[in-house]
């Protein structure tokens, strides 16, 4: 059942959006307007905006949009009802009775996905405590795994049984399907169902609260697959965890260690190095660099010592970038990762490589150099050039010209003439930056690259003064009846806009006191993005009501000259041209 829209309307107008937004974007009033650094993604100038009228937010810089619900949606992370919960709480409002009962139940559910983690996890840990747990024991010990890191981070033991889990929580209450669905089961061809995991060494993933979510298990020598995950579940999303954090967050010096594996963050906190976190079996993504932002001053990537590690390397430096985030990046040599290199060389020396760690122009500068002889002058000035195009990607203007020195020092060239290198480079980027600008503004005039309403590039005349009343019709809810009466939705030309337009109309019936409507029940995240962006920069001016009849009689008349050109769907020129034929 859908909440009811007084409901729904009353959580909008008891939550207001600046209210909401302000502790997470530091926001700066203009009128009704208030702009701030997007929290979405990396800016150096604010174009996220704040709508107080219409109550609802717009990046002019990557397109994010939508009402409060939206917001906490994508910010914290919440699924629709998760985030109206939140809200409500906040604002001291009760759920509506038999939402709240579906809501418990979905909470039961969870829950329940929880406590069976906690259950396995502990069974885990006490297998591998018990003699049947030797093998893994063993296997831990013969990696310099100590006692300690394994209470830490609560490492266990499956044992190699097919149903040692699945009995132990059967005895605790819990159903195969249960069991099946938080990936603890495997089902065979037959039907039959089995402990999934089986003679591994079993690392609990944690999430920020410090609760089970997942596992991951590494098989005891050589085998494949090497390392055995669970899969996306209602509690867990592999993308937003992060292997390590729910321990390195409380890291005092707030610098993290990022590296490719469980064993380095355990190896690594184990040596003293207690800000040690990794992807998790998948590669980095930039949900998990914008969760890293959040609790880290400083990252320092240690990737592991091959190609696929370099690689790794340079997306997260991106991602960790543009969340605005110091990053440094730590080269190891002799070693394929930090487990190994404390393993070989001991923990002091990797204090040593932490403290040399490189800033991503050096990286990328020594990147480009290994393998080039400097001595050969083709391969200097091939050098050269492709260094000034790292360079040029350099934001401040102190910082570009530290490099310059640096290069024409190596390289025996004049400070001039590579900083001239260098602004030309800048240039060029530049006007290529405009042209691209130009061409997609073009292109969104034209309408080529619109997937929320197709219709619009060929009914644009229409579709603009159908953006004008719903415009109009968020901040005037009294016109509500006077619209319906003048422009039916049938009318409307395009059929996201109408969509729209229902949605509005039908608001406004149900519940008459309403602020705004409440898009986020009914639109999507692109859609919502959508609406805010036109509601928010369609031009208002004079009387509204004037104005909202001058753009029903351009929809009409927009709407009469496709039917006279033949803008028809199939089926209306089929039966078009069969009159004809008759
Ligand atoms: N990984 C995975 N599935 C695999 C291999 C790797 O999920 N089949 C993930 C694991 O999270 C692993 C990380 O990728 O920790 C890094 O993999 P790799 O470098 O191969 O493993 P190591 O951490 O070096 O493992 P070990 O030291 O135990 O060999
Ligand atoms: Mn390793």
């Amino acid at each position: 059942m859908a909440l009811d829209s007084r409901f729904l309307a009353e959580l909008k107008g008891r939550n207001s959006i600046v209210d909401i937004i302000a502790p997470y974007v530091q926001l700066k009033r203009n009128g009704t307007r208030h702009t701030g650094l997007c929290p979405f993604h990396g800016e150096k100038t604010p174009s996220f905006t704040v709508f107080e009228e219409t109550a609802s937010y717009y990046c002019f810089g990557c397109g994010a949009g939508g009402d409060v619900i939206t917001f906490v949606m994508k910010y914290q992370n919440l699924d629709y009802m998760e985030a109206v919960r939140y809200l409500a709480e906040r604002s001291g409002m009760a759920l509506p009775e038999e939402e709240s009962r579906n809501a418990a139940y979905q909470r039961d559910k969870r829950q329940r996905m929880y406590e069976m983690h906690k259950l396995a996890a502990r069974f885990f840990y006490s297998t591998l405590m018990s003699p049947s747990g030797k093998a893994g024991l063993d296997y831990l010990t013969n990696r310099g795994i100590t006692r300690e890191s394994i209470v830490r981070y609560g490492l266990g033991y499956a044992p190699d049984s097919f149903s040692a889990l699945k009995d132990h929580l059967k005895s605790k209450g819990y159903s195969w399907e249960e069991m099946l669905a938080a990936g603890l089961l495997a089902k065979s061809e037959k039907g039959n169902t089995y402990d999934k995991f089986r003679n591994r060494v079993m690392f609990p993933v944690f999430d920020l609260r410090g609760n089970v979510v997942a596992f991951s298990g590494r098989i005891l020598g050589d085998g494949q697959p090497k390392y055995l995950n669970s899969p996306e579940t209602e509690i867990y999303t592999k993308g937003n965890c992060v292997f390590g954090l729910h321990l390195a967050k409380n890291e005092p010096e707030g610098t993290l260690i990022l590296c490719e594996g469980n064993l380095d963050v355990v190896s690594l906190s184990q040596a003293g190095f207690t800000g040690a976190v990794a992807p998790l079996g998948t590669a980095f993504t930039k949900e998990q660099a914008r969760i890293l932002a959040k609790y880290a001053k400083a990252v320092v990537v240690a990737f592991d010592n091959d190609s696929a590690g370099l690689k790794a390397t340079d997306k997260a430096i991106r991602f960790l970038e543009e969340q605005g985030i110091p990053v440094r990046v730590l080269q190891m040599q002799g070693a394929k990762d930090p487990d190994e290199f404390i393993k070989t060389y001991g923990k002091e020396r990797f204090a040593m490589l932490l403290k040399s760690s490189k800033t991503p122009v050096e990286f990328q500068l020594e990147k480009l150099k290994a393998g080039m002889d400097l001595n050969d002058t083709a391969m200097k000035l091939e050098y050269l050039r492709q260094a000034v195009e790292v360079l040029t990607g350099i934001q401040s203007a102190v910082e570009r010209d530290v490099y310059v020195l640096k290069l024409s020092r190596e390289l025996g060239i004049s400070s001039d003439a590579v900083r001239a290198e260098v602004e030309k480079g800048i240039k060029r980027k530049k006007a290529a930056v405009q042209r691209k600008e130009i061409r997609s503004s073009e292109q969104e005039i034209a309408g080529t690259y619109d997937r929320v309403n197709p219709e619009r590039a060929g009914a644009l005349r229409a579709a603009r003064a159908e953006e004008l009343i719903i415009a109009i019709l968020v901040r005037h809810a009294d016109l509500w009846q006077l619209a319906e009466e003048k422009l039916p939705p049938e009318q409307f030309v395009t059929s996201f806009n109408r969509r729209v337009y229902e949605f509005i109309l039908s608001e406004y019936r149900n519940e008459p006191d309403a602020a705004t409507p409440v898009f986020a029940k009914a639109f999507d995240d692109k859609e919502m993005a959508r609406i805010s962006f036109f509601i928010n920069t369609s031009v208002l001016h004079g009387e509204p009501e004037a104005q909202l009849l001058e753009c029903v009689e351009i929809i009409k008349s927009e709407g009469a000259k496709r039917v006279d050109t033949g803008a028809l769907t199939p089926e209306q020129l089929m039966q078009r041209l069969q009159n004809k034929g008759d």
